[in-house]
């Protein structure tokens, strides 16, 4: 099982007097079995973390490190099939291939990672779960935002990956929908064993937390639900 540490981060966008320090010595660590919450007003670095967590983005300086080897001593191909074995995304924009209906989207996937997905009966039960299963033959600009958001979410769980990374998973949801949401991202860490993060503004997710964040202006502390809430 997958886990990830993240030491003495550091990210600073452009140069000179437009240069914005966005995050400042950020350390992380997230195990299997846990959900991790880091909530964070807009603009405080949360994307940018997950960003750089995922190995999308390479940190200024600091290091991350996946099952005890930093992405900076990984081959790019390395990198790759890392990102596509064990890391799942499910970013703040949806990423659906617009000209793919939403059971293509997961037959892509399976072209590019053709073996270690969920099986047909896993896959229909996330799909039954967060309610989409009667959009398969659907086009993502048939969907409303809160359809577009949930298959994303299905998407990035569908390779079975060892961590979630989630980005405002729940922006276009309503309540009760987050709680379903909310429920599924729990079963994955505590009945899956995944180490699970998501990142928010959302204050419904508080109670789900194994371990709570808050990101302030690019510095990340550990907090407690009464401060959060
Ligand atoms: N590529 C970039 N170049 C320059 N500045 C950037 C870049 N990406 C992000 N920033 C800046 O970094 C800061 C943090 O952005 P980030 O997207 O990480 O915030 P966030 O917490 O995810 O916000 P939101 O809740 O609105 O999604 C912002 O001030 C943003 O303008
Ligand atoms: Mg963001």
């Amino acid at each position: 099982m997958s886990s990830f540490s993240v030491k003495n981060v550091n990210q600073i966008f452009g140069t000179g007097t437009a240069e914005v320090h966005v995050l400042h010595d950020v350390n992380f660590e997230a195990e299997p079995s846990t959900l991790s919450l880091i909530m964070g007003p807009s603009g405080s670095g949360k994307s940018t973390f997950l960003s750089i967590v995922g190995g999308l983005l390479t940190p200024t300086s600091g290091t991350v490190e996946v099952n005890g080897l930093s992405y900076n001593e990984r081959s790019k191909k390395e990198r790759d099939a890392l990102r596509l074995d064990s890391i799942g995304f499910v970013l703040q924009a949806y990423h659906l291939l617009p000209y793919l209906t939403v059971a293509d989207q997961f037959k892509l996937v399976d072209k590019i990672k053709p073996q270690g997905n969920l099986s047909r009966e896993a896959l229909t039960d996330v799909l039954e779960t967060l309610g989409i299963k009667d959009l398969l033959n659907k086009y993502p600009g048939e969907l409303s935002g809160g359809q577009q958001q949930r298959v994303a979410i299905a998407r990035a769980l569908y390779p079975d990956p060892a961590i979630i990374l989630a980005d405002e998973p729940t922006a276009a949801l309503d309540s009760a929908r987050v709680a379903i949401i909310v429920k599924l991202l729990k079963d994955l860490a505590v009945k899956h064993h995944k180490a699970v993060v998501v990142v928010t503004h959302d204050g419904r997710l508080v109670d789900s937390a194994d371990r709570l964040y808050e990101m302030k202006d690019g510095y990340l502390t550990k907090s407690t639900p009464e401060v959060s809430r």
